[in-house]
């Protein structure tokens, strides 16, 4: 079938995106859905921080590629053999599709699937299939969702059902933002109520986190940002406090306010800056949890003595350490009843003509979550 999508033919093209045009609207063609592949409407696809990251080069993707890895749909054909989902079912898009039998899938941990990891790389889908070209030249799957497209073919591990009551456009946002930031919250750190957090980055994730922080029963939850237009909605969904990342005694600030430090500092905007804010502003014994994705070869040094005599533990978390189908309904039920009000995250929806544009209100941090309706 012909469909419209967003194709990105080179990273790396300078600023501002609107006139640099990273993205190219054209006609592509769809082949599928294939045995055990799924034909998905894309009725909703956010566009994440990580979507500027993969415009600007920071890591290279195999090309042309359709974009997009947060999005929402209904399902309109599946292929042979497919049984955990049918014609008509609205369905979250996931970029954690574990394979269900590696190491990593068998220990729950399928955001590490080594052959996801392999797949991704090459843009195509787990399955070793790929399914967009354009005059007959091949087209690659970004992360096996390619989102930015009014059709999607994808893997039924890639979907989750949601209620048809959560409009679509709202529940793409569960696909990136809201796994990655609730689920740095509640897998990767697991806050006890009481404990204290700061969160560096309010953008689309960073709230979530925000927002899993508050459910989780944290007591001081504070909000890090360079840029303090995000303070109010930061506040609004569960910040007690909310501090400049600029400010020169950022690092006192936090250690007055949490008698010593946080247990837990999230970064959660991918800067090396930030990084090493949290790790001072840590408690002895606390958790520095590294969700934000940085520059490749970032670097950072810490005293091994003080390693060893503050107990500082250091961890990462891909997608919020999600197991898809055990947490995704869980969140949605969360907004659904009003503990998690994802919805205030989507600040418009745009068009395919204006995701370049959107790009660029994302860099200068003016936007939180643009959804494009393809
Ligand atoms: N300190 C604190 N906040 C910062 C800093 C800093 N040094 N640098 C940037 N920020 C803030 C921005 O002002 C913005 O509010 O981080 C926020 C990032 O938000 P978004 O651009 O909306 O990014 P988001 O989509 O939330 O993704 C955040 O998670 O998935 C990863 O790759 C993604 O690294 C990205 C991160
Ligand atoms: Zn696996
Ligand atoms: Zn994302």
């Amino acid at each position: 079938m012909k469909m419209t999508a967003a194709v990105m033919y080179e990273q790396g093209l300078p600023t501002p995106y609107a006139e640099s045009g990273p993205f190219r609207i054209e006609e592509v063609d769809l082949e599928g859905p294939g045995e055990g592949e799924v034909l998905v409407e894309v009725r909703g696809a956010g566009l994440c921080h990580s979507d500027l990251s993969q415009v600007a080069g920071i890591r290279k993707r195999t090309l042309p590629v359709v974009g997009g890895h947060e999005g929402a749909g209904i399902v309109r054909e599946v292929g042979k053999g497919v049984t955990q989902v049918k014609e008509g079912d609205h369905v979250v898009m996931t970029v954690v599709a574990g394979c269900g039998c590696c190491r990593p899938c068998i220990e729950s941990r399928p955001v590490l699937c080594n052959g996801i990891t392999a797949s991704r790389a090459q843009g195509l889908l787990a399955n070793g299939m790929r399914r967009i070209s354009r005059n007959g030249e091949p087209i690659y799957h970004y992360s096996g969702v390619s989102s930015f497209a009014q059709y999607a073919i994808t893997l039924p591990g890639s979907l989750i059902k949601v209620d048809p009551a959560v409009p679509l456009d709202v529940a793409a946002m569960f696909g990136c933002a809201v796994v990655t930031g609730a689920g740095s919250v509640f897998n990767a750190a697991q806050v006890r109520p009481g404990q204290n957090v700061a969160v560096f980055g309010l953008g689309g994730v960073g709230l979530n986190a925000v927002m899993a922080a508050r459910i989780s029963g944290a007591s001081e939850i504070i909000g890090i940002d360079i840029n303090e237009s995000k303070f109010s909605l930061a506040r609004e969904l569960g910040c007690t406090h909310t501090l400049s990342a600029t400010s020169a005694d950022l690092v006192t600030q936090v250690k007055d306010l949490t008698n010593g430090g946080v247990d837990f500092a999230f970064e959660v905007s991918g800067s090396k800056a930030a990084m090493q804010s949290a790790v001072a502003l840590t408690r002895k014994g606390g958790q520095v949890v590294c969700v934000g994705l940085g520059a490749f070869g970032d670097m950072y040094q810490y005293d091994h003595a003080s390693l060893v005599a503050d107990e500082k533990v250091f961890r990462g978390s891909f997608m919020g350490s999600c197991v898809p189908e055990r947490d995704l309904p869980r969140y949605l039920k969360f907004f659904q009843d009003g503990k998690m009000p994802v919805d205030k995250l989507k600040s418009g929806t745009m068009c395919f003509d204006q995701l370049n544009h959107n790009l660029d209100l994302l860099d200068r941090g003016e936007v939180v979550r643009q959804v494009l309706l393809p």
